[in-house]
């Protein structure tokens, strides 16, 4: 029997420290990278567990910009990765900055192989403690099995969720507009011992006002003009299942009434009928509007809204929700690629940082729909802003670094621009010497012909 063994990737362009690293760790299944290319296609092929990874990478040898793209990138690709920053020795800052951008830790040049040795055997023990639990986290979730969410707000409402689902307890979701409250209804109905009957659903916003009785209790032959035989309605058609009231707020006044009679009675009488009919449901409602001001306004019956909101339940949008924006992301790429046969990655750094800038006024629907069409869009192997339709967001650059970097930059090309790429007129615009332009030119990549 083979037993596999952990995978450590090493990024690393020196190939003395290369080799050196490579015979030290055969313990474990080691690959080598010595840039960034060939790092991400490592972490593609691979999917290490643990990441050694040299901030001073070409073409930036002395920088550190070449280094935190590449841990940028991973923490896209493979956010599970444990990546360990080796730095030079008096880089203290650039090595926590590597940490706040999700490296795991950090280690200081020169290489002492104990001292290695140790941290690499805990960040591939914390890897593997973190890898059972996510393997425990599937099944036990296996009920809310389509509700992704990692933000601890909706770990709790998820909590809630399958707490709530044994009861009879009737509950209110409020929250915008594409926050998940018709996923989480079904997550609740699937999870309850009504699942084996219907989960009805009827939109309260959707059904004209003179049409929303009958839609709701159904009707007997002959009760108006049309109605050629007797009709359930979605009350009735829920009988021991579940009755989902999505956009209650918008259910007209008149309407509020009968529902609230039926909620107190649990009877219904068709329209046009006698008979009273006994229901069975656990009733779900859903709001995007806020019921309690509108009691205040009398748009909506006080004793209604008591009656509905024996729990209620708020989903938070988006935007608050930090710890979902990438892993449904994620998710949205993977479905969408499943579905179109296609083989697009994962997300440009710059379109992970738009992802978790965005304030997502549509929520989730909106980011659905973004990632559905970027598929189409890119070209590439990589997602990014221009294919989700977004601009990226310059406040994320918010860092002096990058954002001296940035002005230096763009203040050399208008400088170039200026002079007709003029080395020696542009340096004096910009009052530097000659040699410190070239530099900088190299530095940035910039190109004059
Ligand atoms: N937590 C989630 N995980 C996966 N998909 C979600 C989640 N929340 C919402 N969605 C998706 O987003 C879209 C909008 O969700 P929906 O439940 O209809 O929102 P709401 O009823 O609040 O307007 C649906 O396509 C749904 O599948
Ligand atoms: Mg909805």
């Amino acid at each position: 029997m083979t037993t596999e063994k952990p995978k450590l990737l090493i990024i690393e362009d020196d190939k003395g420290l290369q080799s050196q690293l490579r015979w030290h760790f055969d313990q474990y299944e080691v690959f080598v990278a010595g840039n960034r290319d060939e790092a991400i296609t490592a972490v593609r092929l691979n999917e290490p567990a643990v990441i050694l990874q040299d901030l001073g990478l070409p073409p930036d040898h002395e920088g550190v910009e070449e280094g935190f793209h590449c841990i940028r990138e991973i923490s896209s690709l493979h956010p599970d990765a444990k990546i360990i920053v080796m730095t030079g020795n008096a880089d203290y800052e650039n090595a926590v900055r590597a940490v706040a951008m999700g490296a795991y830790d950090f280690y200081q040049k020169p290489v002492n192989a104990e001292t290695l040795d140790l941290i690499l055997q805990r960040a591939f023990h914390i890897y593997q403690l973190e890898e059972r639990h996510r393997a425990e986290e599937e099944t036990r979730q296996g009920p809310l099995q389509d509700v992704i969410a990692g933000d601890p707000a909706m770990l709790k409402v998820c909590r809630m969720i399958e707490k709530l689902a044994p009861s009879n307890v009737t509950c209110t979701l409020t929250g915008e507009s594409g926050t998940g409250k018709e996923v989480l209804t079904k997550a609740l109905h699937r999870l309850s011992p009504r699942n084996k009957k219907r989960l009805v659903a009827i939109n309260c916003a959707a059904v004209p006002e003179n049409l929303m009785e009958a839609e709701l209790f159904g009707y007997e032959k002959g009760a108006f003009t049309g109605a050629a035989k007797r009709t359930q309605g979605k009350v009735e058609m829920a009988q021991e299942g579940t009755l989902f009231l999505d956009e209650i707020g918008d259910m007209p006044l008149v309407l509020q009434a009968k529902l609230l009679r039926f909620l107190q009675e649990r009877v219904i009488e068709r329209v046009g009928g006698r008979e009273e009919i006994p229901i069975d449901v656990r009733v779900v409602c859903a709001t995007n509007k806020n019921l309690l001001e509108m009691t205040k306004e009398g748009t909506f019956r006080e004793d209604l809204y008591y009656r509905i909101c024996e729990m209620e339940i708020h989903i938070p949008p988006l935007r608050e929700r930090h710890g979902d924006k990438l892993l449904l992301a994620r998710h949205f790429l993977k479905m969408y690629n499943k579905q179109n046969g296609s083989n697009i990655s994962g997300f440009t750094p710059e379109a992970v940082d738009t992802i978790d800038s965005y304030a997502w006024p549509g929520n989730i629907r909106e980011m659905e729909n973004r990632i559905k069409r970027s598929l189409v869009m890119c070209d590439d192997k990589l997602v990014t802003s221009d294919d989700l339709g977004l601009h990226s967001n310059e406040s994320t650059f918010l860092n002096l670094r990058q954002v001296r970097h940035q002005a230096e930059k763009s203040a050399i090309i208008r400088a170039l621009g200026m002079t007709e790429s003029n080395i020696s007129a542009a340096s004096k615009l910009l009052g530097v010497t000659r040699p410190t332009l070239y530099d900088l030119m190299k530095k940035y990549n910039i190109i004059v012909n």
